[in-house]
């Protein structure tokens, strides 16, 4: 029987294994998601498929009525003496149908509620209107410029840095 992280009322997530690769390959490259994030190779999500799940795991996100797989991300830095998780990579191939938002919040609870993490974290493109959006009405808070943090076919691009602590998330919960 599958194990979920956590569910809500149209979603429930849970660590993917190797049957999901090409899933998650998948996603990764399609256009709409490509410009918005940095893929992995094959070789990188094998080992976190793979591992033990200590340190990183892949992410499905399923429908509950259909059980079909409608995204993807990443939790890393899971074993850290800082009581903090990053959020990477995540991608609602089924869009506009307000699961982006559901997710995250799903994965607040789950950070916060579940595993007691002191802070959230992760990163974003500075042209991601719909994900800027999307963390500053959850109560992400901006917390800085990475500048020209990564390269992209040629070009060095920003990210925005968003965090949220477990007493800002209290305090709007
Ligand atoms: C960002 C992403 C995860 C959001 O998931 P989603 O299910 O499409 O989003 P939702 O339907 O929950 O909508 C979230 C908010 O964005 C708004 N939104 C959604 N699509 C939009 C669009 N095309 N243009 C403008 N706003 C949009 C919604 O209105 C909603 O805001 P509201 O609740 O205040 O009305 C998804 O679009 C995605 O996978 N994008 C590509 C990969 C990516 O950018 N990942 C994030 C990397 S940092």
């Amino acid at each position: 029987m599958k194990k979920f992280l956590v569910e809500s009322q149209r979603l429930q997530i849970r660590r993917a294994d190797l049957a999901d690769l090409p899933y998650i390959l998948n996603l990764q490259v399609k256009p709409e998601n490509l410009k918005f994030i940095v893929p992995f190779d094959e070789n990188f999500h094998t080992n976190i498929l793979t591992s033990d799940g200590t340190e990183k795991i892949d992410v499905i996100i399923e429908e509950r009525e259909t059980s079909k797989p409608v995204g993807y991300f990443m939790l890393s830095e899971l074993d850290n003496p800082h009581n903090k998780v990053e959020f990477t990579q995540g991608i609602i191939d089924k869009k506009g149908y307000g699961y982006g938002r559901e997710l995250f919040k799903l994965l607040l609870k789950w950070s916060f509620d579940v595993k007691n993490y002191n802070r959230v974290f992760l990163d974003c493109k500075t042209y991601n209107e719909v994900a800027i959006h999307l963390y500053e009405s959850l109560g992400f808070k901006r917390e800085g410029i990475l500048r020209e943090h990564i390269l992209t076919n040629g070009v060095y691009e920003d990210l925005i840095l968003f965090g949220m602590l477990k007493n800002e998330y209290l305090d709007k919960t």
